[in-house]
């Protein structure tokens, strides 16, 4: 597990959401006037908010199109090296207090084609917009098989690189008084990409390069 700072002046990811989803406070969005969401997130519905809608909406912005390329090529493609494919768009969170952002505990290969899943060495990048930490952020392994959960603690302005696709992780009930926003995508370098006709859950889009990734 990695973690990367970036510049939030140069990459301001959380001014562009906030302003979009018209709130003023992302860590409070769920104190948001008209806010109701009572139901305890499972994968069925963990995508489903009016705010997830309109996060999907802006990822198809120009605006968001270009600081995310520029974002993937400036501070991702320098850690592979090489060319890079990476998720085209990427996957929204929410991470609301009393509740889960994502429905159960996994690992992301099991979402994909198995053999193909392994051989494409996929990275994940989990980036938060809010201050991720304790029960409102992502519990994973440090090992495959160990199921030593811990919490991956991060900051605004930080990247974390991880084995999501090998390591079992998910959330825990957030007991903490703000919700964490935050979004990822997933990241392989371009030698190891072969495409995969199995689609993604979330997008229902193909796992190949006209699909739900993208290269650079
Ligand atoms: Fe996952």
């Amino acid at each position: 597990m990695t973690t990367i700072n970036f510049s939030t002046g140069k990459f301001p990811f959380k001014d562009l959401i906030r302003d979009y989803l018209g709130v003023t406070s992302l860590s409070f969005i769920h104190l948001q006037e008209g806010f109701c969401y009572l139901d305890k997130f499972e994968r069925i519905n963990d995508q489903s908010t009016h705010f997830h809608k309109l996060f999907y909406d802006l990822a198809r912005t120009p605006e968001f199109t270009i600081l995310y390329l520029e974002f993937i090529k400036n501070v991702i493609k320098p850690l592979f090296g090489e060319e890079v494919v990476f998720q085209k768009v990427p996957t929204f969170r929410l991470h609301f207090p009393g509740n889960i952002a994502v429905g159960e505990f996994h690992r992301d290969r099991e979402y994909r084609d198995l053999a193909w899943a392994r051989r494409v060495n996929e990275f994940n990048f989990f980036l938060p917009i809010t201050d991720a930490f304790r029960t409102n952020t992502i519990w994973a392994e440090s090992e495959e098989g160990k199921e030593d959960f811990n919490p991956i603690n991060a900051e605004y302005g930080q990247i974390v690189m991880w084995d999501g696709s090998n390591l079992l992780h998910g959330n825990k009930i957030n007991e903490e008084a703000c919700t964490r926003v935050s979004f990822d995508f997933r990241v392989m370098p371009f030698s190891r990409y072969e495409p995969s006709e199995k689609g993604s859950i979330n997008m229902n889009s193909k796992f190949g390069l006209d699909g739900y990734y993208d290269k650079i």
